[in-house]
C-alpha cells in the first residue's frame, strides 16, 4: 500500500512539517555544539589566593579543565575508539594537595624545566646561584616555580577553538635568576581534539628560559595502573645521557642498540628493567631525547607518538623545541592519593615534556637557552589525541 493511500491530504501535510521540524532541530544541535570555555571557583591558597577553574570543551566533548595555581591542567578528557571519555592524566581532587604534594601535575614548568647542575650558572660574566631543590642541583625552577604561583586568566572565546591565557610577571631575582620575566601561557583546545600550548616571554636583563608542561599521561585513563603496556615512538637519535645526579655528561649518544632507542615504536614495559647504567641513573626512563631536526630549526614538527593499544587512544607530540623529557614516573611511590580516588604507584603515568636539553645554561654545545631583553622567548607544544 502507497503512502499517499494510508493518509489523507492534511495528514500528509503533518508528517512533511514534522520531518522539516526535526531536520532544522538536528541541524541547529550540531551547529550549537560549538567549543566553549565555562570558570568557577576551586579554592584559597594557603596565603589567602583565590584560585578558579577554566573548563575547556570542543564539539567533539574533548574537556580541559585549568587551575590558575600553576596553570595546573587537573583534567583531561578524551574518547577512546568507542567515543568513550576518559581522563588521561595524573592530578589531585583539591587545591590544598596540589598546594603541599604535587610531583608537578599537570603543571607549568619555569623559569627553567628540568635541571641546572650546581644550581648555578654563569651569563655574560655574571655568576648567578638559585635554589638547590633537588640534591645540590635546581629542578623546575626552584622551590617556588611557575607551578606554585597563581597565574592571571584571560579567556579566548571561539567556535572552532576555545583558549585560555595565562600571565605571570616573575620579579626580577625570583628563585635567583635574574630580569623582571613577563610570561604568558596560552592553553587552546581546537575542534581536532588537540591541546595546544604557546609560550612567551620577554625580559629585562639577559636571563635563561626554558618552558614545558608537565602532564602526566595515562592513555588507559588516571587510575587504571601503569603506562608500562603503552607503545612510545619518539623521533630522535640520539639522548643526552646523564650522571647519578640526572645532570647531563655534555654527549649527545646514539641511541642505536639502547633501551632508549624508541624510533620504532615499541612497548616502554620492558626497557624499564634493563641493566643499562643510564636506566639505574634514572631509575627509568628519565632522559632527555635529542629531536631529529635541523640545529636552530623552530617549524612544529611531530616529535613523539603514545598508543594505549587497550583502548585504542593514540597521543601525538608535536613541538618547536629541540628535546623531549620522557619521564616514566619512577618517583612515584604509594605515598600519594589521586583524582581518580586510588594511590599512585610507580609507573602509573608518564611525561613527555617538549624543551631545551637539561643544563644548557652550563653546556656551551647545547642549543642556547638564553633570552635578552628586546627578544621575545617562543615555544609551542601541541598534545594532539586520536584513536587507532
Ligand atoms: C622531571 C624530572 C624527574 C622528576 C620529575 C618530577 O621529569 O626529570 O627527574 O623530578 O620531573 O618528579
Amino acid at each position: 500500500m502507497k503512502f499517499y493511500m494510508i493518509f489523507s491530504r492534511a495528514q500528509r501535510g503533518l508528517v512533511f512539517a514534522a520531518c522539516l521540524l526535526a531536520v532544522v532541530l538536528s541541524a541547529s544541535s550540531i551547529m550549537a555544539a560549538s567549543a566553549s570555555i565555562t570558570k568557577s571557583e576551586y579554592g584559597t591558597t594557603a596565603d589567602g589566593e583565590a584560585v578558579d577553574e577554566y573548563t575547556l570543551t570542543n564539539a567533539n566533548g574533548m574537556e580541559v579543565k585549568i587551575i590558575t595555581y600553576g596553570g595546573i591542567v587537573t583534567s583531561l578528557r578524551v574518547p577512546d575508539r568507542n567515543g568513550n571519555l576518559d581522563d588521561v592524566v595524573l592530578g589531585f581532587d583539591n587545591l590544598q594537595d596540589y598546594e603541599t604534594r604535587n610531583p608537578y601535575f599537570g603543571a607549568i614548568i619555569g623559569r627553567y624545566g628540568n635541571r641546572i647542575g650546581n644550581a648555578s650558572f654563569s651569563l655574560d660574566g655574571e655568576d648567578y646561584t638559585l635554589a638547590a631543590n633537588n640534591g645540590e642541583n635546581t629542578l623546575h625552577g626552584g622551590n617556588k616555580g611557575f607551578d606554585k604561583v597563581v597565574w592571571t586568566a584571560e579567556e579566548i572565546p571561539g567556535d572552532a577553538e576555545v583558549g585560555l591565557s595565562l600571565n605571570y610577571l616573575s620579579p626580577d631575582g625570583e628563585e635567583g635568576y635574574p630580569g623582571n620575566l613577563d610570561v604568558t601561557v596560552v592553553y587552546t583546545v581546537t575542534d581536532d581534539n588537540e591541546l595546544r600550548i604557546e609560550y612567551s616571554a620577554t625580559t629585562d636583563k639577559p636571563t635563561v628560559v626554558n618552558l614545558t608542561h608537565h602532564s602526566y599521561f595515562n592513555l588507559a585513563g588516571n587510575g587504571s595502573g601503569t603506562i608500562y603496556d603503552h607503545i612510545l615512538w619518539i623521533d630522535a637519535d640520539r639522548y643526552t645521557p646523564i650522571d647519578a645526579g640526572l645532570i647531563p655528561t655534555g654527549e649527545l649518544a646514539p641511541v642505536d642498540g639502547t633501551p632508549f632507542d624508541f624510533r620504532v615504536a615499541k612497548a616502554i614495559g620492558p626497557g624499564i628493567r634493563s641493566n643499562d647504567e643510564q636506566m639505574i641513573f634514572g631509575r627509568g626512563y628519565d632522559h632527555n631525547w635529542v629531536l631529529n631536526r635541523e640545529e636552530g630549526n623552530t617549524e612544529m614538527e611531530l616529535a613523539a607518538r603514545l598508543y594505549d593499544p587497550g583502548s585504542g587512544r593514540v597521543m601525538d607530540v608535536l613541538t618547536t623545541e629541540p628535546g623531549l623529557q620522557f619521564y616514566s614516573g619512577n618517583f612515584l611511590d604509594g605515598t600519594l592519593v589521586g583524582s581518580s580516588g586510588g594511590m599512585y604507584r610507580q609507573g602509573d603515568g608518564l611525561c613527555l615534556e617538549t624543551q631545551h636539553f637539561p643544563d644548557s645554561p652550563n653546556k656551551p654545545d647545547f642549543p642556547s637557552t638564553t633570552l635578552n631583553p628586546g627578544d621575545t622567548y617562543e615555544s609551542t607544544t601541541i598534545y594532539r589525541f586520536g584513536v587507532d
